[in-house]
């Protein structure tokens, strides 16, 4: 795992963006796994200007996306289906039809066991992109004693569904369960990017890069066993958790 920091949130997400570029640029059919949340939307939208100045194609592209909400459907404005088509998919030359979100409604472990063999399907992906939650999760892989490899059903925790109320207009409407990629489906993907911003984040990256502890009560430090694992973070936050490049 690499650490690298940089001078801006805005500049992190520049980095991120240039690196999806490069990959697709590098094998234009490649196969990119996509995280929802606040922190990847500006890295979004620096795509989106890419593609409109002709810098990147991504006609050829396939995506999947980490997770869902149980309980919502792709229609919901909160759903990650909805958020993808609105903050990336609608607005670049992708093909929707190679644009995999998993479904949150109907039967939610037929949905996981889709979610599975779209990962696996045509092979690992080249790039996963991650965000982190406040307590360490990845995609809805949450903090327990235990962590699962493959897709599956998980049941929110408490950190979670507070830090996402902001998203709703109350908390009670904060799905309480979700459809994840498993543990193992994200150490899968050839090389993984986390990108991470804000001090709310400092407990969870403390645990990521100040030392060689895994543990599932933080389940982004299984990143630690990845060879292709890089973190991506401000100097704002490296200098909160006391990290020096
Ligand atoms: C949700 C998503 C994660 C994301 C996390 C942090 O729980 N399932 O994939 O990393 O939120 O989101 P944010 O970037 O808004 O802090």
């Amino acid at each position: 795992m690499k650490v690298i920091v940089t001078g801006s949130y805005d500049e992190s997400c520049a980095v991120v963006a240039g690196m999806i570029r490069d990959l697709v640029n590098e094998k234009p059919a490649c196969k990119l796994g996509l995280a929802t949340g606040g922190t990847p939307v500006p890295i979004y939208k620096k795509l989106i200007e890419m593609n409109k100045a002709g810098e990147v194609d991504f006609s050829q592209v396939h995506t999947v996306n980490l997770d869902e909400y149980c309980g919502i459907p792709g229609t919901h404005d909160q759903s990650y289906r909805y958020f993808m088509d609105t903050n990336l998919f609608n607005h670049i030359n992708i093909d929707k039809a190679n644009t995999y979100v998993a479904k949150g409604m109907g039967d939610f472990e037929a949905n996981a066991a889709e979610l599975e063999s779209k990962v696996r399907e045509g092979g690992a992906a080249d790039l996963q992109l991650l965000g982190i939650g406040n307590n360490g999760h990845i995609a809805f892989n949450e903090a327990s004693d235990h962590l699962i490899s493959v897709a599956h059903i998980e049941t929110l925790t408490e950190s979670t569904i507070n830090a996402n109320a902001r998203f709703f207009e109350k908390k009670e409407d904060v799905p309480t369960k979700a459809i994840t990629m498993g543990m193992g489906d994200i150490m899968a993907a050839k090389c993984v990017v986390l990108v991470a911003t804000g001090l709310a984040k400092v407990p969870a990256i403390k645990g990521l890069v100040m030392d060689d502890v895994i543990t599932t009560q933080n389940p982004s430090t299984m990143l630690k066993m990845h060879e292709n694992a890089v973190v991506v973070i401000d100097k704002e936050l490296a200098d909160a958790v006391g990290y020096k490049a």
